[in-house]
């Protein structure tokens, strides 16, 4: 179903006109309609998050497969907490830590926890994750979908990528600012086996294998449904 297909479920009329307008001018269908969804359930979004995409599932399917049942697990640059809230849902006695810069996207993630009911399991925390410091506390999982694209690469996107946030998508000047950071500084805040799990861009697989080999991982890349490169475990 393409987008235009999909707004058709949404309006009719004169509403489904000014729908496709919008579209027309380059407004993703997510912020149109105000919802989207991800693995089989429903998120509120606007503006102020990335949309979740069907690549991300696959994170979700990595992070279900290697959690325990009563895990605890930290979810680095949440966004609409898609994510984290995903894999509450389907790990009933686990709970997470959510972490975002932005206040605004902490809000849409904290309505779809409502939406979801895992509100009681998820705590929100608005920090930079080039700050946060989660002390001696200890995460059987560190996941995260972080903004990996090379700073020099974001002029290329997309008209509709271009809508979401720039500071969900800059990865810096090779996209691995993030994946440097993360594991160098948290590797002491996983359990004994516990792991890392990322979403990479496509042509990452070689530079987030040479993270892991320094920071003293084993790497494992997963790949999407277009068969790219997508889902890294360290462990
Ligand atoms: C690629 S989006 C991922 C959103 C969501 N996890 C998903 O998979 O759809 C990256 C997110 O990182 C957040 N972010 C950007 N810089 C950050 C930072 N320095 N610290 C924490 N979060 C940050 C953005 O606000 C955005 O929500």
């Amino acid at each position: 179903m393409n987008d235009i297909d999909i707004l058709k479920l949404y309006f009719s009329g004169s509403e489904l006109d000014k729908a496709v307008e919008k579209y027309k001018n380059g407004i993703p269908a997510a912020y149109i309609i105000g919802e989207w969804e991800f693995f089989g359930d429903r998120y509120y979004i606007d503006e102020n998050c990335l949309i979740p995409r069907c690549d991300t599932e696959r994170v979700v399917e990595c992070l279900l497969a290697n959690l325990p049942e009563n895990a605890c697990f930290a979810d680095l640059c949440t966004g609409s907490g898609c994510i984290a809230i995903s894999t509450l849902k389907r790990k009933p006695y686990s709970k997470s830590y959510a972490v975002d810069i932005s206040e605004k996207a902490l809000d849409v993630a904290k309505r779809n926890a409502k939406l979801n009911g895992v509100e009681n399991r998820i705590e929100f925390i608005c920090s930079d994750v080039f700050q946060t410091n989660f002390g001696d506390r200890r995460f059987d999982v560190i996941v995260s979908n972080p903004p990996y694209i090379p700073t020099k690469d974001l002029e290329k996107l997309d008209v509709y990528v271009k809508t979401e946030p720039i500071s969900a998508l800059d990865g810096g000047d090779d996209g691995m600012d993030f994946y440097r950071h993360i594991v160098s500084k948290f590797k002491n805040n996983l359990s004994a086996n516990g792991k890392f799990i990322f979403e990479i861009g496509f042509d990452q697989e070689e530079q987030i294998k040479k993270v892991a080999l320094e920071n003293g991982f084993e790497c494992t890349v997963k790949k999407d449904y277009s068969g790219n490169p997508r889902v890294a475990l360290l462990q």
